[in-house]
């Protein structure tokens, strides 16, 4: 063969080559949620400014990433009962029109915590603690109302938030103190019976701890000794640049998974922020004075600090890949950096960088690595 045929031929080689990556990266996913189709959800919390369609660019980043929404806050019992009886459904009921316009999987949060919860719901007219049967009266009507309003719509139900102490004893909530450790059980049951066909989770936070691990265990097989189904777990997810310990979080998702259970990752977010104490891990009753050198980075991200959140998150993606078939869902606690509870959270009025897109609603760079870990 003739030297100038021999590289005719090595130029439609390579061209053909070029061609076809060409249109197979045209094919790749671009998005969080088409990169992770078929491996599980991409949820993100949302606030009462996008459920109304206030937030209009926050929604064209939900739209255009995530398949799942959550409900910051309009589904807590504070907000839904804030009176005996009198209930407020507004922003609830916007928040699940706006999941299934936008058509989401629409998820519940929280039916019963000890958290953002109405005073009155433990205590009688004199101000004392009610009886173990009025609390269990109350839990009743409350999750009945809640959940058969929302019955067909919502995919799952947090039930419970957080029962569970990090060395892995109860907490000492007036749930438990008044009901005993059966207001677990009764709650998924109350659940059940209102919406037979939704899931019902356990939620909590700092599940990596070995003593949490250990409690949330034992806690969910004594139920579901009693005959109580526990459709999932989550774990919420609200980390730092090194806590918690990956091989501790994955110790955890196996063993929930092992329960039977599905495994949420419920509320991711990242704080680059100083100052933090893992034993409050992401109890929301945790605050600190606000003093100029906890918020170091006011006026912008150093780009070191920005490396490691990007390789922490890629960290976390590649532990939550690993493990797909035992996740249905990973939800980000919140869209961009603006709006993230930890800002305020454990120190008000700090600057934080704890989500995936910034505050002028870009993606940061891991987003595109975060796609390409499922392409590869
Ligand atoms: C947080 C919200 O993001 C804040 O806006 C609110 O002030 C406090 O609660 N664990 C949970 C979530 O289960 O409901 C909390 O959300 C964060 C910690």
């Amino acid at each position: 063969m003739k030297l100038s045929k021999i590289y005719q031929l090595f130029f439609l080689a390579g061209g053909l080559g070029f061609f076809l990556s060409a249109c197979s990266s045209a094919l790749e996913p671009t998005t969080l949620k088409d990169g992770y189709a078929g491996k599980f959800l991409i949820g993100a919390a949302i606030n009462t400014n996008i459920s109304s369609g206030r937030d209009t660019a926050s929604i064209r980043v939900l739209q255009e990433e995530f398949n799942s929404v959550s409900p910051e806050n309009c589904m807590k019992s504070e907000v839904l009962q804030p009176e005996k009886g009198v209930f407020f459904f507004d922003d609830a009921d916007q928040y699940v029109k706006f999941g299934e316009e936008n058509k989401m999987a629409i998820i519940g949060h929280c039916l019963i915590w000890h958290s953002q919860a109405p005073h009155w719901f433990f205590t009688d007219e004199n101000g004392k603690d009610v009886s173990r049967e009025e609390l269990i009266q109350r839990m009743k009507d409350h999750i009945t109302t809640v959940v058969s309003r929302y019955k067909g719509k919502i995919k799952g139900w947090d039930v419970v938030n957080e029962a569970i102490l990090d060395d892995g004893s109860w907490r000492e909530s007036k749930f438990y103190q008044i009901i005993g450790e059966d207001f677990i059980k009764l709650a998924f049951e109350f659940a059940r019976a209102a919406d037979p066909d939704c899931e019902l989770y356990y939620n909590d936070y700092s599940m990596a701890n070995e003593g949490k691990r250990n409690g949330v265990v034992k806690m969910i097989q004594k139920i579901q000794e009693a005959g109580v189904k526990v459709d999932g777990i989550g774990m919420q997810g609200h980390c730092t640049l090194n806590f918690p310990d990956l091989n501790e979080f994955e110790k955890s998702l196996l063993a929930f998974s092992e329960l039977g259970c599905q495994v949420n990752i419920t509320e991711l977010d990242l704080t680059v922020l100083p100052g933090y104490d893992p034993s409050v891990g992401a109890d929301v009753a945790a605050s600190q004075e606000y003093q100029q050198t906890l918020n170091p980075y006011a006026e912008g991200l150093p780009e070191e600090v920005a490396n490691q959140l990007s390789a922490r998150y890629t960290d976390l993606f590649k532990l939550f890949l690993k493990h797909h078939d035992k996740i249905d869902r990973v939800t980000l606690w919140g869209i961009t950096d603006d709006a993230s509870w930890r800002n305020d959270w454990p120190i008000k009025g700090r600057t934080d960088y704890a989500l995936l897109f910034d505050r002028n609603h870009q993606p940061k760079p891991v987003v595109k690595e975060l796609i390409k870990l499922v392409n590869n």
